[in-house]
Order: structure tokens, then sequence, then C-alpha cells
């Protein structure tokens, strides 16, 4: 049986897949591929381990002769069209837990660096503008008895809130459904999503990119920030209506942001670029070392255990 990889990924998993009896494609090119060569590729594989970069919609489905499961390198996975794959009766999995406390302490650093304005004093630094201490130089938000609003208390969410009262802050939460157990654990308060805009000194996005969550945070509702407030984004940028950020940003009506993710992937607004009050990351949260290996190796075991005809390890559920 054969299995397509649409990259090299960190790890060995074409070991462990060889070894299992498979015979195992890679494309091993560094520019991503191309949905024709991924269709080409996949069309006669039995199962196809992907990227969240891999758009795999109806068109790519229909050209599965045999496919019996495809394996996201990733938690989200809003890059595949899980229903029509579960129609075809395709199984689709994830990589849900092991990247979480990775992506916790991306949002984290994300959330500091936003809040005490790492990049402005790097670039200081770099380009040879530091003339000394200044007692007026670069003043940030402190994070301490402050409140962070989570929106989705989902595994990433809740384990910010854990770090962040490490730090003194205080948890509000806006979900679809109530959570005692994370309420009682982290000491949080469950708000609607306006509540938690108003109130919060520092906001961050857990949510998973989906029709309800597009554009969940707009023009209506980011206007209703405090002008002292932090943004962070580390789930997906379309969750976010970036031009509206940008204009808040520009017009200074929060302190600043942290984006590790954009609407338009790998194209950046440009405007981003030009503003102060914006740290930028490359999609990094789940990257360590550690964490993408186990991601790698997790939708390899995923598609050892589904054309061994067991049940996968994290298959999506919806
Ligand atoms: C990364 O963004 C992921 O969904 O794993």
């Amino acid at each position: 049986m054969k299995v397509f990889i649409t990259k090299k990924l960190p790890g060995n998993i074409e070991t462990l897949l060889k070894k299992n009896g498979f015979d195992v494609k890679v494309h091993k090119n560094e520019k991503p591929i191309s949905k024709e060569k991924l269709m080409k590729k996949s069309a006669d594989a039995d199962a196809l381990i992907c990227l969240l970069t891999n758009k795999i919609d109806k068109e790519v489905i229909d050209n599965f002769k045999k496919c019996k499961i495809i394996a996201n390198v990733a938690v989200g996975y809003n890059n595949i069209d899980v229903d029509y794959a579960a129609a075809k009766k395709v199984i689709v999995t994830n990589t849900p837990d092991i990247l979480t406390d990775a992506t916790a302490d991306l949002t984290m650093a994300l959330l500091l660096a936003a809040a005490r304005r790492f990049v402005e004093g790097e670039e200081m630094m770099r380009t040879g503008s530091f003339t000394g201490w200044d007692p007026n130089m670069l003043l940030g938000i402190e994070l301490k008895n402050k409140i962070l609003g989570i929106i989705g208390a989902g595994r990433i969410g809740k384990a910010l809130s854990y770090r962040a009262k490490a730090f003194g802050m205080k948890i509000i939460y806006a979900d679809k459904g109530k959570n005692p157990q994370f309420e009682k654990e982290a000491g949080a308060k469950k708000a609607t999503l306006n509540e938690l805009l108003k109130k919060s000194d520092f906001v961050s996005v857990h949510v998973p990119l989906n029709e309800e969550t597009h554009h969940l945070l707009n023009k209506d509702n980011l206007k209703l920030m405090k002008k002292s407030a932090v943004l962070i984004n580390s789930a997906r940028g379309e969750i976010i209506d970036e031009l509206e950020l940008i204009k808040i940003l520009k017009a200074k009506k929060i302190f600043a942001a942290g984006l590790d993710v954009f609407e338009n992937e790998p194209n950046i607004n440009p405007d981003l670029f030009k503003l102060k009050n914006v740290v930028l990351l490359p999609h990094i949260g789940s990257a360590t070392l550690e964490t993408r290996s186990n991601m790698a190796l997790l939708a390899a075991e995923n598609v050892i255990r589904v054309l061994n005809k067991k049940r996968a390890k994290t298959p999506i559920i919806k």
C-alpha cells in the first residue's frame, strides 16, 4: 500500500512506515507542492499525510482512487473538506494534544512581546539607536492583576490560562459551552464575547476556524476593546477581520497585537510591516523540534492503524 507525504517532515516517519510494509513517497522539494502535483501523486495512494497549507477539497478527494485516510499534520483542519471526506468514507485525522504546550508557550511569548514591546527594543539595539537607560523608554503593559480574555476554552486556551495565572493574571473566557472544571482550575469566569472584549486587558483567540468563527472579531466588536488592550492570535488568521484590525492598530485604538497567523498566508498585508504596535511571527505556534516530530509521528501512527483496519488514534469526529 502506498503512503504519500506532501513534505519531508521532522523525525523519521518514512522508516517507520516502510518498516510497516508501506511504499512511501515524499514530496521532497522545498517549495510547497502544487495542487496539480498533489492530485497526481495522491491519486493512487492508500493514505495521504498532508499539511495545513495543502487544500484538500472536493476535487482532490474525488480524485482519490483508494485513499482511506487523510492525516493532517496540524490540529486545525480547516484546509480539509471533512464532511465531503466523511461522505466518501475517507477518515480524516489531526494532531491534537501533543502541540498544546508548544502553542500555549508561543502564545504567552507573543503576549509578553507585544505587551513589553520586544520588537521595538530589538530594532533599537540592532540599529544602534539605544543611547542608554531612559525612564521613559519603551514603556509597556504589566501583566499582574490584568484580565486575560480567552476566546475558546479548549486545550490551548486552557493551557494558556495556567501560564497566565502564574503571571498573576485573572482569567475570563467566552465559549459555546460552560466549562465548570476550567472555571474551578483556573478561577476563570465565563463571559459573552462582547463582555470579554470590553473587560479584558489582553485577549487571546483559541477557537478553530470554521464558518461560525470566520471574522468572529470584526468591525462591530473590535471597537469594544480597551485602548490599553493587547490582542493575540495564534489560532487562524481568518478568525479576525485583518483589515479592521490594521485600522484600529493604525489609529492606536488598542495598545498592540501579537500575531502568529494571518488571513492570506503566506501573503502578509504590507500595512502590517509599517506598524510598530504589532508583533509578527511566521505561524510557528507548534514549531519545536519535539512537537513537530511528535506531530509527524502521530500522523504516521494514524495511517498505520487505519491501513491495518484499526481505529485511528485521533480521528476528527464532527
Ligand atoms: C497549526 O496551526 C495547527 O493547526 O496545528
